[in-house]
């Protein structure tokens, strides 16, 4: 009996460990490098791989590096490496398993064994779910509310976009909400305030209800609007209103244009217009514009912010972000295609950006009602980039100027404009057109400008490893050349037969001893680089730093893919020759020395002449 239910126990416990594993494995499936990585950095591809600023140390050209193939990713700044799990981990600062409970839950997947769920991301369900309640309450609130449906419709809203943006309506009494939640979550996340108010739902990409605008219906009711506050599941900075509504147009149009209101972006969608996001009353940051650089390829960014002195402001600092976090990708795109320098090559564009003013109406919502979603197509498209944008706005400001002290100090703020184009012929045609408008010494212009001007570095692929910074010692370095031999992929060199070649040679560094030995365990069975590479991430797991240097090996045999067979042949015994001339003079040293730390005993003895011997054989090695 005992024995019965002991043995069931184990079943048990084995089956769960089992589903676990399963659960682990597709997690893994599920993951995708590029996609992973692209939610905190912007991606360009370049050659083989995808290059980006680290997110791991601060620098201003990429030198992160991802491989989509292998589902890795290298840092040749900072040496950080690994796979979609180890980036997770080291970027969220989680462990193994919290970033696997993560995962679980992003992906649906049960996760049976997943140690504890920790208490924060339960809290964050529960307001997930109290909002996406709440969101339904509203919504039923706004059908049986005469003034807040009048209110809608009057501002040109119909049922399809109320749907859509799941509005509703904030009643008085939050008294439904208390009957069913902790009165003070909900106290907490905002929902008590919105009182005889618009509900704006502000969804995450998903469309889970991480927080809401709440509009106040009359003149009298102030503020304008309230917001919910963050939350572990809302992040002003992080968040775009609309993006849910918006993502698909924005990746089929290859564009995205950024709205300054709630009611920008709705008024858009009700005239046709979808690849429209907003910032939440804050400023533009950077991880707005990666989020939105995720879904546009091309990163053509419009900015529509309205037409007042802030909104004038925010154009400038919005372009200033987007430029930042565009830095070193390669160039913003400053001219029209008709215009652009033939040479430069489509993927060394970083960006483009271009700016919608409206001379009519304070907002785009004013301007769409105004005149017409036709009218407003026509300001998209004839819209003009950034830096025409810029240098237009100057010389109309300006072009009364006439003091010498003035037009220096109006030379300050063109100069840094003129100095970003890197095309000497289009910035000649703008320092010409700046002159002569401003009627300022086109040479002198022309002078200040070249002080002035940035280099802006791309790196290309380690084709002569000029991006490694060579710091390991050569020795360990020589190691990881030859064990990054297994992954040639390459028929004549398979890994069994690198394993022939290397058999003898000795490993100093414990992460490749282990790799090696894991290889030694494995190679009968997988004797393809590819499958031997997925095995091994696997049983390195969790092993962060046997993944940096396994992911490192990869890497490294990318440039060795191209040698023919007598070169890798050569490659390969001169490695193994280095290794082991190295690891002979390290043995002659140790025993040189024991050699002379025996100075004052009888050198007859049978220990001294056993060292002699050695000494001795080593040498002829
Ligand atoms: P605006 O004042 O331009 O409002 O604020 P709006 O979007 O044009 O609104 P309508 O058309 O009058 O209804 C722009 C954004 O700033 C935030 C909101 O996100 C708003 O959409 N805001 C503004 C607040 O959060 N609180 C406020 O009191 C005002
Ligand atoms: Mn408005």
């Amino acid at each position: 009996m005992d024995s019965n239910f002991n043995g069931k126990k184990m079943d048990r416990a084995l089956l769960k460990k089992q589903s676990t594993d399963n659960a682990v494995e597709e997690i893994k499936n599920r993951l995708d490098i590029i996609e992973t990585v692209s939610e905190h950095i912007v991606l360009k591809k370049s050659g083989r791989n995808y290059w980006g600023l680290c997110p791991f140390h601060k620098e201003k050209t990429p030198s992160f590096s991802v491989n989509a193939e292998k589902g890795i990713y290298k840092c040749f700044g900072c040496g950080e490496g690994g796979d979609s799990i180890s980036f997770l981990m080291k970027v969220n600062n989680t462990s193994f398993w919290e970033t696997m409970v993560m995962l679980a839950q992003k992906f649906n997947i049960e996760l049976p064994e997943a140690g504890v769920t920790s208490e924060s991301s339960e809290y964050k369900k529960q307001i997930l779910e109290i909002n996406k309640y709440a969101a339904e309450f509203y919504k039923k609130m706004l059908l049986e509310n005469k003034e807040a449906k009048n209110y809608l419709l009057k501002r040109g809203i119909n049922e399809t976009i109320i749907e859509e943006f799941s509005l509703g309506f904030a009643p008085v009494s939050a008294d439904e909400l208390i009957k069913k939640y902790d009165k003070d979550i909900l106290q907490k996340i905002g929902l008590l305030s919105f009182k005889n108010r618009i509900i704006i739902p502000i969804q995450d990409e998903k469309g889970n209800f991480i927080a809401f605008g709440a509009r106040a219906m009359a003149d009298s009711q102030g503020p304008k609007y309230l917001n919910s506050p963050e939350s572990p599941v809302f992040n002003k900075s992080r968040s775009l209103f609309g993006l849910y509504q918006a993502k698909d147009s924005i990746k089929e149009l290859d564009s995205v244009i950024l709205m300054e209101g709630y009611f920008d972006v709705i008024s858009a969608h009700s005239h046709g217009l979808a690849n429209v996001v907003a910032t939440l009353g804050t400023a533009l940051t950077e991880q707005h514009i990666r989020i939105v650089a995720r879904y546009s390829e091309s990163r053509r960014i419009y900015l529509a912010f309205d037409s007042d002195e802030a909104g004038v402001n925010a154009t400038n600092r919005g372009a200033e972000i987007i430029k930042s976090a565009f830095s070193g990708l390669g160039e913003i795109r400053h001219f029209d295609e008709n215009f652009a320098d033939s040479t430069v090559k489509q993927d060394r564009t970083a960006c483009e950006i271009r700016v919608i003013t409206t001379n009519t109406g304070k907002d785009p919502d004013e301007f769409l009602r105004e005149h017409g979603a036709e009218a407003y197509k026509e300001l998209i498209n004839s819209a003009p980039l950034l830096i025409d944008y810029q240098i237009n706005r100057i010389i109309n400001l300006n072009e009364k100027i006439s003091s010498p002290q003035d037009k220096a100090k109006l030379g300050k703020e063109v100069i840094p404009l003129l100095s970003e184009i890197r095309n000497s012929i289009i910035r000649n045609e703008y320092i010409k057109l700046v002159a002569g408008r401003l009627s300022i010494d086109e040479e002198s212009l022309n002078i200040e400008v070249r002080k002035n001007l940035q280099k802006v570095t791309y790196p290309q692929a380690n084709k002569n490893g000029l991006l490694f910074k060579n710091q390991e010692e050569k020795y360990v370095l020589a190691q990881k050349n030859l064990l990054s031999l297994y992954f040639l992929n390459n028929e004549k060199f398979a890994p069994l037969c690198i394993n022939n070649y290397i058999k003898e040679v000795e490993l100093s560094d414990t992460h490749l001893n282990l790799i090696k030995k894991h290889i030694d365990e494995i190679i009968d069975e997988f004797n393809d680089s590819d499958k031997l590479f997925k095995e091994l991430l696997n049983k390195l797991a969790e092993n962060e730093e046997a993944k940096k240097v396994l992911t490192d090996l990869i890497y490294r045999v990318e440039d060795k893919k191209d040698l023919n067979f007598e070169l890798l042949e050569q490659y390969l015994t001169d490695h193994i020759l280095y290794l082991k001339t190295y690891q002979v003079s390290e043995r002659q040293k140790q025993l040189r020395a024991s050699y002379y730390a025996d100075n004052n005993d009888d050198t007859s003895s049978e220990l001294h002449q056993q060292k002699v011997k050695e000494l001795i054989s080593e040498r002829r090695l």
